[in-house]
């Protein structure tokens, strides 16, 4: 199934969306338009029964750039009112894609810089091809992260290290990025599609229902206090118990068998 936008293409294959933005005039950057279908596609995607939606991934198109950031020339006259209706917007739908129930992979193959890596930020996980470049390079426009970066960043690789990025604007290698935990693998462009095909196969040989609710507790419980943080995770735990497929999982481990989960 494949559905073409102005600004993006979506397609599925064996129930994994892909999400591809396509400006390539622009290295894929994020003008309103883009973030308007892509809102219009997160719900397309939110509405769709467990067997047809199990995984999405955000990449962008060609080898050069996944999404340069938001769009220069469609802010550079901005007032200061529509600049909070553009920067809360860009929140907003950033924030749609992480409540998503399914996993999300960004496959960044290129440039993901300001708005792109925010974008990014936004998935569960980012694998990168080796030519990548991440960066929130704001500050040399005069601005800040404005689509959840300054949030976002912080929390995905600590305080100091998202400060010097930050306040330098400098962009680093998916080897770096790497090493500081803020990209889950590195590969070639060649491999990068292939290996997150890989990931979401073996996600999806597990409980559908388990890997939903540990993606919801993870998302609820990061900003909890750790009391109630825990209380959330038992209760998501013990919820599970109602479930066929968890009685299924624990029956066919003690028959050494593989479960068959059907996502209820
Ligand atoms: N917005 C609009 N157009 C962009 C763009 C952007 N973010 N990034 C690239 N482009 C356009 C360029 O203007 C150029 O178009 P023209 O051919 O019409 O001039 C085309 O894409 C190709 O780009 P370059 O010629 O610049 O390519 P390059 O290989 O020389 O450089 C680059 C690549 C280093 C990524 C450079 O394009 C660049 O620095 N881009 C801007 C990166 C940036 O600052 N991103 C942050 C944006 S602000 C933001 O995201 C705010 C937020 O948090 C909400």
């Amino acid at each position: 199934m494949a559905y073409d936008f102005k600004t993006l293409k979506l397609s599925s294959q064996n129930s994994i969306w892909t999400l591809e933005i396509h400006r390539p005039e622009a290295l894929n950057a994020l003008n309103n338009l883009v973030l308007s279908e892509m809102a219009e596609s997160l719900r397309f995607i939110s509405e769709m029964s467990f067997e047809d939606a199990r995984g999405l991934i955000i990449t962008g198109h060609g080898e050069k750039a996944f999404v340069a950031g938001a769009d220069i020339k469609e802010m550079l006259n901005l007032s200061p009112e529509e600049a909070l209706q553009f920067g809360k917007k860009g929140q907003s739908v950033f924030h749609e894609l992480a409540l998503l129930k399914i996993p999300v992979i960004a496959a960044v193959n290129g440039f993901a810089l300001g708005g792109g890596l925010e974008l990014a930020l936004a998935c569960d996980f980012i694998f990168a091809s080796d030519n990548a470049k991440l960066g929130l390079p704001e500050v040399s426009l005069g601005l800040i992260p404005g689509f959840g970066g300054t949030v976002r960043l912080s929390r995905a690789i600590g305080l100091r290290k998202a400060r010097e990025l930050i306040y330098s604007g400098d962009m680093i290698t998916a080897s770096r990025a790497y090493e500081m935990g803020l990209v889950n693998l590195v590969t070639t462009q060649a491999e990068l599609l292939p290996q997150v095909m890989k990931r979401f196969e073996s996600i999806l040989t597990k409980g559908p229902l388990a890997v939903e609710a540990s993606k919801k507790a993870i998302l609820t419980t990061w900003d909890l206090d750790i009391e109630k943080g825990f209380e959330f995770e038992a209760e998501q735990f013990s919820e599970l118990f109602a479930s066929l497929d968890s009685k299924e999982g624990m029956k066919a481990f003690t028959e050494k068998r593989k479960a068959q989960f059907q996502g209820h």
